[in-house]
């Protein structure tokens, strides 16, 4: 069977499949290199690195550097691509961003709240943006907000 290639902005995968995240801990490094290795797009969810028992701020340090870590490490593990899942309700969803974008991530999922924002948070166009949405109206949102963001 022949099997497409997915290409998305500037990214061409070899095989179709986008991994889906899975927060708290589940899809890290060693889960989303497996799938970038296997020609897929592999995904580290960034939702829950922390401790919710820490200080906001403390949270926020933890949640970052845990990121930083898992990007690195899936990097050390595979020359495949690799994305980063950004709930839009967590109160850190910036700073996630901007560490995203700062370990030179490509592929930015943001889920979990419409992202009428992000392209003002992400100056490097060649980070490409997947909002994860349901209806055709909330694509339009969005389209015409970053329509209004980039013109
Ligand atoms: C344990 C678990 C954790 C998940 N965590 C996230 C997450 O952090 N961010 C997100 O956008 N989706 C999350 N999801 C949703 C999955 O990425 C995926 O979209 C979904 O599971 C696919 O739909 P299905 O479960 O109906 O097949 C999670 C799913 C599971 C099972």
């Amino acid at each position: 069977m022949k099997i497409p290639k997915l290409t998305i902005g500037n990214i061409t995968s070899n095989i179709p499949i986008i991994q889906g995240a899975m927060g708290v801990k589940v899809s890290l490094s060693s889960l989303s290199s497996a799938v970038a290795n296997e020609g897929g797009i592999g995904t580290i969810a960034s939702v829950g690195l922390g401790d919710i028992e820490a200080s906001k701020n403390e949270y926020e340090r933890a949640s970052r550097e845990a990121l930083e870590k898992e990007i690195r490490k899936a990097k050390s593990l595979t020359d495949g691509h690799i994305a980063v899942n950004i709930m839009g309700v967590l109160s850190n969803a910036d700073d996630l961003v901007k560490t995203t974008v700062r370990e030179g991530i490509k592929i930015i999922v943001f889920g979990a709240g419409l992202p009428l924002k992000l392209p003002a948070l992400v100056e490097d166009n060649s980070v490409n943006l997947l909002p994860i949405i349901s209806s055709g109206r909330a694509a339009e949102l969005i389209l015409r907000s970053w329509d209004r963001l980039i013109s």
